[in-house]
């Protein structure tokens, strides 16, 4: 075991160093140029697999996307970055790290898009002590994750790619383009020429600020893979029961979710975000209803029932947790909730389940 029990949380490498391990001692097919596994075995990573002739076991880490995954993984091995966009908590960063950590065995060469980012902190900065010393000198150097990564050959992360100013997301274009990286402090001529292995895999979240205000020569050099919300009620309620689980052990709460409540908790999160139930048209949420959302509520109603009750949690507890979870502070969404649950009531208030989920409505 080579978790470390210290770390609140372990990036995708460590966490997943058993089955990487076992599908780099059985990895018997062509790897692209820097990689340390075959595409093949990259797939086999994210989407799983029973053990079989082409490799060892693994679990299924990204549901619902199989052909975006897919593609991902041939966009990487080529000369094109790869930007993977969607509503926000579609997975877009665990497919990411997940892609790093399988390709280049690290993903924690991260950037992290905001409106502050600037270009010192992906590029290269220096070391102020030597710079005024010695002057500009390699050894002055003090490499940024993009020229970490072209010097490895590794993949870099560069999170929420959209949020940064547009002129910083544009100084990637020779980047992308010639796989150079010009260092003018050194000399005219100095340059850091990317070795194979690198390349980018950029996210960005259609809600905030959008991928419009991207400028198309950059846009250019990046294949586009949508990730979209998990449509099959039975694979979102196991992937919140497993997530929720797993977060459980974590804090050391012994309950685990009962699988009949992460499945009611689901159906509810589809047909709100879906935006139909029972044959009726409901007024669409402006808050986002994502997987990620649904295992914070499974998850903050089980904690709670574990540390006040010592038990596991009930369907009543779920509806007092959407409100601090996904409902937040908009009034409108509330109300879209309440008509949901007064369409629940007259049409399913006779089943025992949904009768004990609306219980939960006085604390909405
Ligand atoms: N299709 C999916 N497959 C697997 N996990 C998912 C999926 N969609 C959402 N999740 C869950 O949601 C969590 C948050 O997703 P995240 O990668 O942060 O989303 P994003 O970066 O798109 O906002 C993931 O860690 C995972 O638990
Ligand atoms: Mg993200």
């Amino acid at each position: 075991m080579r978790a470390d029990r210290n770390a609140q949380r372990l990036p995708a490498e460590r966490l997943h160093a058993d089955e990487l391990d076992a599908l780099t001692a059985d990895d018997r097919h062509p790897r692209p140029p820097g990689w340390r596994l075959s595409a093949q075995a990259v797939r086999r990573f994210i989407l799983g697999g029973a053990a079989d002739a082409n490799g060892p076991a693994c679990r299924q880490k990204i549901f619902g996307n199989d052909l975006a995954v897919e593609r991902a993984i041939v966009t990487l091995a080529g000369q094109r970055g790869l930007l993977l966009v969607g509503e926000p908590g579609t997975a877009k960063s665990l497919l990411s790290e997940l892609l790093a950590a399988a390709i280049s065995g690290s993903s924690t060469h991260t950037v992290q898009g905001s409106a502050g980012t600037a270009e010192e902190q992906i590029r290269y900065g220096w070391n102020y002590a030597l710079l005024l010393k010695e002057g500009p000198s390699e050894r002055a150097l003090v490499p940024g994750p993009l020229h970490r990564c072209m010097a490895q050959g590794q993949l870099l992360r560069f999170e929420e790619i959209t949020r940064c100013p547009v002129e910083i997301q544009d100084s990637l274009i020779p980047v992308l383009s010639d796989r150079v990286l010009h260092v003018p402090e050194l000399g005219d001529a100095a340059m850091l020429l990317s070795r194979p292995g690198f390349n980018i895999v950029a996210t960005a979240n259609l809600r905030d600020r959008g991928v419009n205000e991207m400028s198309a020569a950059l846009k250019r050099r990046f294949n586009f893979e949508t990730l979209l919300p998990i449509r099959d009620i039975a694979a979102e309620a196991e992937l919140v029961g497993r997530e929720v689980d797993r977060l459980l052990a974590e804090d050391g709460i012994e309950a685990r979710l009962p699988p009949d409540v992460g499945l009611l908790l689901v159906q509810v999160f589809q047909e709100l975000r879906g935006g139909e139930a029972l044959g009726v048209r409901l007024e669409p949420l402006s808050s986002v209803l994502s997987t990620a959302e649904a295992v914070n509520v499974a998850y903050s109603a089980a904690a709670e029932a574990w540390y006040f009750e010592h038990d596991a949690v009930q369907p009543e507890r779920l509806l007092r947790h959407m409100s601090g979870t996904v409902l937040k502070d908009d009034a409108d969404d509330r109300k879209r909730v309440t008509d949901y649950l007064r369409l629940l009531r007259s049409k399913r208030g006779g089943e025992p389940v949904w009768r004990r989920l609306l219980e939960g409505e006085r604390w909405l």
